[in-house]
């Protein structure tokens, strides 16, 4: 129980970190939750227009979860990685530093597989980018890739890994109900749309 709550409290910390809101406001850019979707992930960073600092916002909010998972695993064993991966992910969603009001946690969840399951991230790059070339639509590039993260674990037989993946795949789900409705109704933005 002591190795389960500090690989969760090491994860919600960094986790927590909300790098798209630290970059955009040093980049002089504002605040980034009042343009675009208001989200403080990558895909709204990439609504500034500027494509380094949107990349740089992926690449932090992956690696802070897959750092949370390698520091969990080298002090306490890698059974306790994806715990670190999962309130990374948690921490990234309710930052307490911003009102709980974080982000929807797909850049968390690819860092988080890199943390436990290195291989699937190309699995995962391989459906977001086939998605997205065909649709241009980020969050349903995400959402599919999501769905199919869990199952190919599941067959793996990484069950345990698969169980935690699928549960981040439904929360992040929930905090995609706005992008869900809009491709619904035909009005989410696409990539390179600055709206
Ligand atoms: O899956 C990408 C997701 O984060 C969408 O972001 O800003 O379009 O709501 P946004």
């Amino acid at each position: 129980w002591q190795i389960a709550l500090a690989a969760a409290a090491i994860g919600y910390l960094l986790g927590s970190i909300p790098f798209g809101l630290i970059l955009t406001r040093a980049a002089g850019l504002g605040d980034v939750r009042s343009i675009g979707s208001g989200n403080i992930g990558a895909t709204n960073v990439l609504r500034t227009g500027n494509k380094k600092l949107a990349a740089a916002t992926l690449l932090l909010d992956a690696l802070k979860a897959s750092a949370a998972a390698w520091i969990v695993s080298y002090f306490f064993g890698p059974e306790a990685a994806a715990i670190a991966g999962f309130f990374a992910f948690i921490g990234h969603l309710f930052p307490v530093w911003i009102g709980f009001k974080g982000g929807k946690g797909v850049a968390t969840y690819i860092g988080t597989l890199l943390g436990v399951a290195p291989l699937m991230v190309l699995a995962f790059a391989a459906v977001w980018l086939g998605v997205a070339f065909v649709t241009r639509y980020s969050s349903l590039s995400a959402l599919v890739a999501m769905l199919v993260i869990p199952v190919a674990l599941w067959i793996l037989g990484a069950e345990k890994v698969a169980a935690i993946m699928a549960i981040m795949t439904v929360i992040s789900y929930w905090k995609h109900k706005a992008n869900i409705s809009r491709l619904l109704s035909g009005t989410e933005s696409k990539i390179g749309a600055k709206g």
